[in-house]
């Protein structure tokens, strides 16, 4: 399990992929990393400062929707596996305008698919092609139940219909060509070095700041959070366990209606601020709903229990703290990617509403 290995990680700069990239290059000597990130708004090489040194670490400059430029860096490394995380990963920028969302997510995807059995093909055995996807894609659930692997996929907003047909695309270079695939479909990640585009990172930003709280909605809208390291332990034990072809739930087992997380957030952050009590909450402002927002989302992760013995480590009141001090105690790197490009996007994201 532990021999060496020549991985391509796609999408390693940015929150969920900087995690991975730093959990592999610690525990596996042996592995060789090359993170291929385009460092979009979302990239920042700041999140892999602790490993880029690292003598199994390479970091490519690139674009997934460059086809020769994928081509050749498998032509240049020789890779044994993929771990394929570089996406356009906000609903919100996939609604303002699903252009990118597409080309990216599903274009993207498909020309790793391509490389990876063109540079395969004669030599299939021991090689993966391990695709990170999303629970968005089987849709939106109502007050009961939870999505397990045979959910049929009903995705509802640009985002999640990308990574929905990407989830196939993946599924059908198993069927049809036999490459060796594995799929995992997540819940909603929190954590250290999420862009502040996303509910917690953003929240507790605008708290710091004492600035507005934009609800969407009635905010009982229901979410099922994982801490992001947990999410990268899942991601270690499906690469060197999961049985090829296979898909797999990850899930905190931790559901929370916005609304409830917020007033969480807020209590917390008053309390570590030393503000009053009940003062951060006077920034919650609902506003005009998310268009096609999904109403919840709960993932069953049992098969990952019982086949591969995998279980979230930590609570939520646990890694939410300790989240909340994370981003209080890293102000530059806040305030290095709440600059620029992002800047304009909150302007026309929360205009008017
Ligand atoms: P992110 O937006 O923080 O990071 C995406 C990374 O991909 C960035 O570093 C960006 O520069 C890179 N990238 C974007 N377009 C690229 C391109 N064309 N070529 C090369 N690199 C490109 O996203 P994240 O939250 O870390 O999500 C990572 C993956 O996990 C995504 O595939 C997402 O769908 C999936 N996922 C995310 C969550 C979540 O809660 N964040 C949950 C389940 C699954
Ligand atoms: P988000 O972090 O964008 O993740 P996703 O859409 O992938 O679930 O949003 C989480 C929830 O929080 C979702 O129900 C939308 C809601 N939300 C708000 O109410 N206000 C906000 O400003 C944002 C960004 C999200």
């Amino acid at each position: 399990m532990n021999s060496s290995k020549k991985i391509l990680v796609t999408g390693g700069a940015g929150f969920i992929g900087s995690h991975v990239v730093k959990r592999f290059i610690k525990n596996y000597p042996n592995y060789h990393i090359v993170n291929l990130d385009a460092l979009t708004y979302a990239g920042n090489l700041e999140n892999l400062k602790e490993i880029e040194s690292a003598s199994n670490y390479t970091f490519e400059k690139g674009d997934i929707n460059n086809v020769d430029f994928i081509n050749n860096l498998f032509k240049k490394y020789n890779f044994d596996a993929v771990i394929h995380l570089a996406a356009e990963s906000h609903v919100d920028r996939s609604i303002l305008g699903p252009r990118k969302t597409i080309e990216t997510n599903i274009v993207g995807t498909l020309n790793l698919l391509i490389a990876a059995q063109n540079s395969w093909k004669d030599n299939i055995e021991g090689k993966l092609f391990y695709h990170v996807s999303t629970d968005e894609v089987y849709g939106s659930l109502g007050d009961t139940g939870f999505f397990v692997e045979e959910t049929p996929y009903d995705p509802r907003s640009p985002y999640s219909a990308s990574k929905a047909a990407s989830d196939h695309l993946v599924r059908a270079y198993w069927h049809t060509y036999d490459l060796p695939i594995l799929i995992s479909n997540c819940s909603n990640n929190y954590g250290s070095f999420q862009f502040p585009e996303k509910l917690i990172p953003l929240f507790i930003h605008n708290v710091k700041n004492n600035k507005e709280l934009p609800v969407y909605g009635d905010g009982k809208y229901t979410r099922d959070w994982l801490w992001v390291e947990d999410h990268a332990s899942a991601i270690e034990t499906i690469f060197h366990k999961g049985k090829m072809g296979e898909t797999y739930n990850i899930g905190g087992n931790n559901e929370w209606k916005n609304i409830d997380l917020i007033h969480l957030l807020c209590d917390s952050m008053d309390e570590i601020l030393g503000r009053n009590p009940g003062a951060s909450r006077e920034l919650i402002t609902f506003v005009k709903d998310r268009p096609g927002h999904d109403r919840r989302y709960a993932i069953d992760a049992t098969k990952l229990k019982n086949d591969l013995n995998w279980e979230p480590s930590i609570t939520f009141e646990k890694g939410l703290k300790n989240t909340i001090q994370w981003y209080l105690e890293n102000e530059e790197w806040l305030d290095n990617v709440t600059s620029g490009e992002y800047k304009k996007y909150y302007e026309k994201q929360y205009e008017g509403r």
